[in-house]
């Protein structure tokens, strides 16, 4: 009943796009797919869709190869803008779906309704290229989910959306989510995978780095976080002469510190009261993924610490 992808290996000439890649997607799981630049997530996608061949593994949906499903069990939104430029949206909805076998007319109705739902039924008669980044990305959700595919592979489909557009999306995934379909996206956009995702697969130049429940991924692979206020001491200098204990994100409020394994998060609270501080906020909470994620693959970021990644990772954002 799962999509199993299994060991999926694939090159370009000298390049190794994806090693011995595998990891499962339990049905109707809202799944998040993470990796930097050039990570493979859209190698690998392209091959779960048989638009690529890998040079080998396997992937089986409910227990059948994916290159012996019909072509309708997947639904795509590409990276790249997959619209015919001139054609108006309505016309080319209905195209895209009847390619999958679906009657013009229930394609029509179909469209109409999610068109509707989008809030942009006045596009339904504009050519493609005179819309917006953001309206052509919510057309090509509508173009890979009009057949009614089982599993829906979507490549970066919040990239270009406005706040209220986000909104939209997202519920239009937990509404197919709940229908039981599959949903596969990529996203650089932690929060957002943190609020959606049920479970993740993080891949690193080609090869798995973690998969699994993302509550899960972030206690086994992040270090728990530790906000911490102490009034009239803002600097919290001491903090880093605590054993195990890290000063991350210095805050005018509430600084953000982690803890290495095997350092109890208390020995902090213990310290500011030793000192005699005033405590005004002490918490702990799992890693968010944004942390779990320059932790494992942040290395190949930056000058090739974590501490260096993120600053990468925080000067680029
Ligand atoms: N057609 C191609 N020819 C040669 N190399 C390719 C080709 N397609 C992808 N690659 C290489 O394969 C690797 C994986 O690329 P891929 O597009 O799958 O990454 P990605 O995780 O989707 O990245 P991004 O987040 O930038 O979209 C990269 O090193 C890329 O340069
Ligand atoms: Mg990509």
């Amino acid at each position: 009943m799962t999509l199993v992808i299994d060991g999926l290996s694939k090159s370009y000439g000298h390049v190794v796009a994806l090693d011995q890649v595998g990891f499962r997607v339990e049905p109707g799981d809202i799944f998040g797919f993470l990796g930097a630049n050039g990570a493979g997530k859209t190698t690998t996608m392209r091959i779960v869709l048989d638009i690529l061949r890998a040079d080998s593994g396997t992937v089986t949906w409910r227990g059948r190869p994916n290159i012996d499903l019909p072509r309708r069990t997947f639904g795509y939104l590409p990276e790249e803008r997959g619209l015919y430029p001139r054609m108006r949206i309505l016309d080319q909805l209905v195209f895209f779906a009847g390619l999958y076998g679906v009657p013009a007319g229930q394609a029509r109705r179909d469209a109409v309704g999610w068109l509707e739902r989008f809030r942009v039924t006045d596009l339904a008669d504009r050519r493609a290229d005179e819309l917006s980044k953001g309206n052509q990305q919510k057309i090509q959700f509508i173009a890979a989910i009009l057949h009614d595919p089982e599993v829906v592979l979507m490549d970066e489909p919040f990239t270009g959306l406005d706040p209220v557009n986000v909104a939209l999306l997202r519920s239009a995934f937990l509404e197919l989510a709940a229908r039981g379909k599959t949903l596969i996206f990529s996203s650089h956009q932690m929060e957002m995978v943190e609020a959606l995702a049920g479970a993740i697969a993080i891949i690193d130049r080609g090869r798995l780095v973690t998969s699994g429940p993302t509550g899960e991924v972030r206690r086994r692979a992040g270090r728990p976080i530790v906000r911490l206020a102490v009034e009239a001491d803002p600097e919290l200098a001491w903090v880093s002469s605590l054993p195990g204990v890290r000063l991350i994100r210095p805050g005018p409020h509430v600084s953000e510190l982690t803890v290495e394994p095997g350092t109890d998060p208390q020995s902090i609270l213990r310290a500011a009261l030793a000192r005699g501080g005033v405590v005004t906020c002490f918490e702990i909470a799992d890693a968010s993924l944004e942390d779990v994620f320059i932790e494992l693959v942040g290395r190949s970021a930056g000058d090739g610490s974590p501490a260096g990644a993120r600053a990468a990772v925080e000067s680029a954002a």
